[in-house]
């Protein structure tokens, strides 16, 4: 309609002089008009200039007093010929149309204030409202006694209209080009007449995605920079060194400051995608601090692994459902492992049968076939029971040499704090492999020599640890928009005396605020292994409701003794889904969209660009809603 009242118009007339008018004397919206006067000055239809002046238009104020009348026609109308006391009045209006209206009417001798408030005149005229209508239509001419009695109901704002001329191409109608040439246009035969759209040969195209990283290697990637945090650490520490040498030999329960909020979360928040969506890589001093309270990474290199280390030692019951066929994928070749810790494997069985540490135990006649049974991994919390397990083993075995020179590093390490403080951190990162060394040794079931029994006294030599790991963990699951059959775990574990549930839900606060997702609850749960056990759950404004994102709690005493850790020692730990948060952080509502094999390619091509320029989590969620 617009194109045509153009091009109309023009094949009588030499000029339309302004677009601003010419919209309004038709009841067309001026910015159809000016899209349309744009395509045919491209097309060189018609040629026009551009009109920039500054024009009246409505406040949202003023919108309101066009559609429903003035405020003083408003109180006007709402004076009854028998008259209304004030009050009444006000109860029945808008506040600020009832303030506004009543001393304009006033003014304007409308009504009258007695004891109550009666009209003066039958009839009156919206002359305000008539005026805001004119503004609305787009009526550039006023006069100045009319605007200023618009006062606060418009503003001037920059306007931009055209006046236009036929152009070296006009014809009375646009010509439509074919772009395509169809199979249908072949077989009518009307290709000859058509006239096609010639090619744009510098059109830019669609743009090309470059290579970037995936959202969830983003919220993956501190582990990355933990190493590269020791690098720079290296480099930055000596200022830190102060402060933290009292914590770098080992770290103790002082690592908690009272808020209950440890330090060593701070890896957690390495990349942490912020409002906008940005990755915020945490500071140098952070690192520092990383590094100074370290969380170490777990081997998490072997996603086959025994029913034993996934199951039993987590004291899961043989008969537990999740042992099933249906939610865990055994393996057929090779069906069964051939390395167990003999002696642990006897104490589990024990524990499981008999009970110990105040628990009865299961009852049950246990099964060593069972506990054989390859599986792919459930969880990654089978690497924390290995990884318990030699740190037990470590605690138990320590050797007089370890010992001895551990000591005389720390000794060396103070003189050096004393003294010159620069290589000290070097000294630390030397105690860090010493003991990696050992773990790594009581790793491999193969080397652990049976016979070191239980041990029920405190251990002086129990080093704290603090462990994290994000990878892959296999279910047999149905796939749904939530649910992958392989997917990925954040866990992470803190082992030291005096830990308690509060620490728990500090940490888990703390790492998923600095993810920017704030909203959490946590539910009471039930899992073989943590005693008590808490269900996380996030707020996920798009779908507006509560997710869950991870399940955690503190490992129960029948799975710690038998490891040989002392009784006085805590673990906290969690096992965090790193897709859910990662839905949550990049507004995604298929789980299938994020990871797997139904990525799309313009699935990948939003991953991409998410991924490459700023994310406005905010207008995700809205896209969602
Ligand atoms: N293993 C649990 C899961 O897969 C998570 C968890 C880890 C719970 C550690 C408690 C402690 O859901």
């Amino acid at each position: 309609m617009a194109e045509e009242a153009v091009l109309g118009f023009l094949e009588k007339n030499e000029e339309i002089t302004d677009s601003g008018q010419f919209a309004a004397e038709r009841g067309i919206d001026h910015q159809d008009i000016a899209n349309i006067i744009k395509s045919l000055h491209g097309f060189k239809l018609v040629d026009a200039q551009d009109i920039k002046r500054e024009s009246w238009v409505l406040t949202e104020e003023g919108k309101t007093y066009a559609a429903a009348g003035s405020p003083e026609v408003q109180v006007f109308l709402a004076v009854p010929p028998e008259g209304i006391s004030l009050d009444e009045l006000q109860r029945k209006m808008d506040p600020t149309v009832f303030k506004i209206g009543r001393s304009q009417a006033i003014k304007n001798q409308w009504v009258e204030m007695g004891k109550q408030l009666t009209r003066k005149v039958q009839d009156v005229d919206d002359k305000v409202k008539d005026l805001l209508i004119r503004i609305q239509d787009g009526e550039v001419i006023m006069s100045v006694i009319d605007l200023l009695s618009l006062f606060q109901f418009r503003v001037l704002r920059p306007w931009k209209g055209y006046s236009v001329r036929k152009g070296p191409k006009y014809a009375p109608r646009r010509k439509k080009f074919a772009t395509d040439l169809t199979r249908e246009n072949i077989l009518r035969g009307d290709w000859k007449d058509l006239e096609f759209k010639e090619y744009n040969f510098s059109a830019k195209g669609q743009p090309v995605g470059g290579g970037s990283l995936h959202p969830l290697l983003k919220i993956t990637r501190f582990a990355f920079h933990m190493k590269t945090a020791k690098i720079i650490a290296k480099a930055i520490v000596v200022i830190y060194i102060l402060v933290i040498a009292g914590h770098c030999a080992t770290a103790n329960q002082d690592d908690f400051p009272a808020d209950g909020v440890p330090f060593h979360l701070h890896i957690f928040a390495l990349v942490s995608p912020q409002e906008e969506g940005e990755c915020k890589v945490l500071d140098f001093w952070s690192w520092a601090l990383v590094f100074a309270y370290r969380f170490e990474e777990m081997p998490t290199n072997n996603f086959v692994e025994s029913s034993f280390w996934n199951f039993d030692a987590l004291f899961q019951p043989q008969q537990h459902p999740a042992r099933d066929s249906h939610d865990t994928f055994f393996l057929q070749v090779p069906s069964t492992t051939k390395m167990l810790p003999e002696d642990y494997v006897e104490r589990v069985k024990h524990v499981h049968e008999f009970g110990g540490y105040g628990s009865r135990g299961y009852g049950y006649e246990w099964k060593r076939e069972e506990a054989n049974k390859n599986l792919l991994r459930t969880h990654t919390t089978a690497v924390s029971s290995r990884m318990l397990y030699s740190l037990a083993q470590v605690c138990l075995h320590s050797s007089v040499l370890t010992v001895c020179a551990c000591f005389s590093l720390k000794i060396l390490m103070l003189l050096h704090v004393l003294l010159w403080r620069i290589p000290v951190l070097l000294l630390v990162l030397e105690v860090d492999e010493l003991d990696k060394g050992k773990l790594n040794e009581c790793l491999n079931p193969a080397s652990i020599s049976g016979g070191h029994g239980f041990c029920d006294t405190q251990h002086k030599d129990f080093v704290p640890k603090k462990y994290f790991s994000i990878d892959r963990v296999f279910r047999n699951e149905a796939v749904d928009r939530t649910h992958l059959a392989e997917f990925h775990q954040i866990e992470g574990l803190v082992c030291d005396r005096n830990l308690s549930l509060g620490h728990l839900i500090g940490v888990l606060n703390d790492f998923f605020s600095r993810l920017g997702m704030s909203k959490l609850k946590f539910k009471p749960a039930y899992n073989p292994y943590t005693e008590p056990s808490m269900e996380i759950f996030s707020y996920h404004e798009g779908l507006e409701k509560w997710v869950e994102i991870g399940n955690s709690g503190m490992f129960r005493p029948e799975m710690l003794r038998p490891m040989g850790l002392p009784a006085d020692v805590r673990v906290i730990a969690w096992g965090l889904s790193l897709e859910r948060p990662t839905m949550i952080l990049y507004g995604v509502d298929n789980i299938r969209d994020l990871f797997g094999p139904k990525v799309r390619i313009h699935r990948v091509q939003w991953i991409l660009v998410s991924s490459r320029k700023t994310l406005s989590v905010a207008s995700e969620y809205k896209r969602l809603a």
